[in-house]
């Protein structure tokens, strides 16, 4: 058994794909089912078969094992997928350096640098030369403890330091290049720090390894306020949200997020014991930014800074979280207060209490729309009304668009009739909902049922499958799998269906996966027993096939005298005409 293998048949998909999917389980089959992480939905049309150690999307299509999932969503390579499931669940990787490719090898040194650079960052903190970095983070409030658990730093002003480890570590030049971590000198080519003076902040990946750093400054005049590393092949910005890995837990638990701006914020916040607490990293949310965060909760709660930019990236970030399906709350604290502040000064019950306290964001735009138009006037009002519409077109349900644009019209002293006048108008240019791709192949019944039997049953393979004729399946649609399917006959269970999937390519594949996920019946002997019934289903059709073409071979024979050879076509067709009839099915 290669190493593959071996992982595959050591862990359970579900627990895989449960850490970054909300998974309900269908039934009491072996499947489960949740909102697919790689296209945008509402409602469920990803689902994970655990006997077949397997999943499949019916919207995007998407499908294929636990190693093909970590390689998707963690935007791996195949042996960083590997090494990865390996770290999670223990099982030492086979010492084989042949098993990287370039880009695997390049990523894991990126990774590697990323941890030496937050050693060093953090014992830097620790030493007397961080002793300015300590003492502005204890007049910012920020507690040695918080300071552990967020793995702060504080790389030196020499601009030396990082970049004689990574030297001493041997790692190559373009491999130091591509780390954004250094940089190189216009004049002589040498190497220098990219982070100097500054307070570092790890950003890491949803495992909980640092993939980069946000550096802040320790005085104003230190431009920019914060530097953060740029993108590397380890660091997507648009699909990483800063202490998701911290966050992850207490998301699910309490199905709801909170989304600020801030490294400060979050570490703020957290303190405070708000855990479910996340940030882009200095960078405009975006749809993979929400998607994560829907990975883990229903509901979020954007609480960003109360000046003008804080409210305009709260308007935009508001659609991508409805457009994903969630429901979103907005936070606004008085005072001019980003979350952080606002801890410090009113303490964490309070802030804790404006949380719970939030308001539906319909309330939010609506108060947002107030400042922007003359609400004297019924055209002030008319017009800040039809600014929210864009947002009520994006609630899909009917009634609650009702009810929700009857509620705003109250709140913005409207007259109903007008509402609703604006509303209809409104519907009839509401876009399409959500496009439907369901990859459903046409398949006949009998196949499809077939194909689930032998992917349920061990024995109907290694039983009935030998009995299958090639004449029964030439006219399949899916005869290419049933061909394959005749090398896995010696195989059990789920490495079956890998030996199987890895046979096929293309629409057979995709079919393949469409008929595992499909399948419910979780029994090995119901698979059986529905084999046996296609078995006999396709006997009987061939017999009948047979018994045309005999009838066909009477009759000519009588017509041209050879009574002889009638005589015996005849009795072979009466022999079929019993086996038909034996089978208890009509010979029509
Ligand atoms: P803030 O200025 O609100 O940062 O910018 P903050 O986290 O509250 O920090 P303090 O309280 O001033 O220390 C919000 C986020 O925008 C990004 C950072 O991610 C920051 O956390 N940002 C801000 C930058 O990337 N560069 C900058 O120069 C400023
Ligand atoms: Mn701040």
């Amino acid at each position: 058994m290669d190493f593959a293998e071996q992982l595959k048949s050591s862990i359970d998909i579900v627990k895989v794909v449960g850490e970054y999917v909300r998974l309900r389980r269908v039934g009491t089959s072996g499947r489960y089912t949740g909102l697919c992480p790689f296209h945008q939905e509402k409602t469920p049309s990803f689902s994970v078969n655990q006997t077949r150690q397997f999943y499949k999307c019916f919207g995007c299509g998407v499908g294929g094992d636990m190693i093909k999932f970590v390689m998707e969503i963690e935007g791996m390579t195949f042996w960083e997928a590997l090494k990865l499931l390996a770290e999670r669940n223990g099982i030492p990787l086979p010492k084989r350096s042949d098993y990287s490719d370039a880009e695997t090898k390049l990523r894991s040194a990126l990774m590697e640098m990323h941890s030496i650079g937050a050693q060093l960052f953090q014992n830097n903190l620790r030493s007397p030369q961080g002793a300015e970095a300590r003492a502005y983070l204890e007049r910012r409030g920020v507690s040695p403890e918080t300071i552990e658990q967020f793995g702060l730093g504080y790389a030196d002003p020499s601009g030396q330091s990082l970049v004689r480890r990574l030297n001493e570590a041997g790692f190559p030049q373009d491999f130091l290049d591509a780390s954004g971590l250094v940089r190189r000198r216009q004049e002589g080519g040498g190497l220098y720090d990219s982070f100097r003076g500054r307070l570092m902040f790890p950003i890491h990946n949803e495992t909980g390894k640092p993939i980069a750093f946000g550096g802040r400054a320790m005085r104003d005049d230190d431009q920019p306020k914060y530097l953060n590393s740029p993108e590397t092949p380890i660091y997507r910005k648009a699909s990483v949200l800063y202490s998701l890995h911290r966050a992850k837990e207490s998301m699910r638990r309490l199905n709801r997020g909170v989304l600020v701006e801030g490294y400060m914020d979050v570490i703020g916040t957290y303190a405070a014991g708000v855990h479910e607490v996340v940030a882009s990293c200095g960078t405009a949310l975006t749809p993979n930014q929400v998607k994560a965060i829907h990975r883990h909760a229903d509901s979020v709660i954007v609480n960003f800074d109360p000046d003008t930019a804080g409210a305009n990236a709260a308007e935009r970030a508001i659609p991508i979280f409805l457009d994903e399906g969630m429901h979103v709350k907005v936070v606004t604290l008085e005072s001019g207060l980003d979350p952080d502040e606002y801890v410090k000064n009113f303490g964490q019950e309070a802030y804790r209490a404006k949380l719970e306290a939030a308001s539906g964001y319909f309330h939010w735009l609506a108060d947002r729309a107030r400042t922007k138009f003359d609400m004297r006037t019924p055209e002030g009002r008319v017009d800040a009304f039809k600014s929210l519409l864009p947002a009520v077109q994006k609630i899909t349900d009917k009634l609650e668009r009702a009810a929700v644009a009857d509620d705003l019209a109250g709140y913005l002293g409207l007259e109903r009739g007008l509402v609703l006048d604006q509303l209809k108008r409104a519907v009839t240019d509401r876009r399409a909902p959500e496009a439907r791709t369901r990859v459903t192949t046409q398949v006949p019944a009998i196949e499809r049922i077939l194909l689930g039997a032998f992917l349920g049953s061990d024995r109907a393979r290694r039983e009935i499958l030998p009995l299958l004729a090639p004449q029964m399946i030439d006219g399949f649609s899916t005869r290419d799998i049933f061909e394959a399917l005749r090398h896995t006959a010696d195989l059990e269970g789920a490495a079956a269906f890998a030996a199987l999937e890895s046979r096929l390519t293309g629409p057979a594949q995709t079919l393949l996966h469409e008929v595992a996920a499909a399948d419910e019946i979780s029994d090995e002997q119901a698979h059986f027993h529905q084999a046996q019934a296609c078995l006999r289903r396709l006997e009987a059709g061939l017999r009948k096939k047979q018994m045309d073409e005999l009838k066909l071979r009477v009759k000519t024979a009588e017509r041209e005298g050879r009574v002889r050879e009638a005589l015996d076509w005849m009795s072979e067709l009466n022999r079929l005409e019993a086996a038909q009839r034996a089978a208890g099915i009509a010979a029509e």
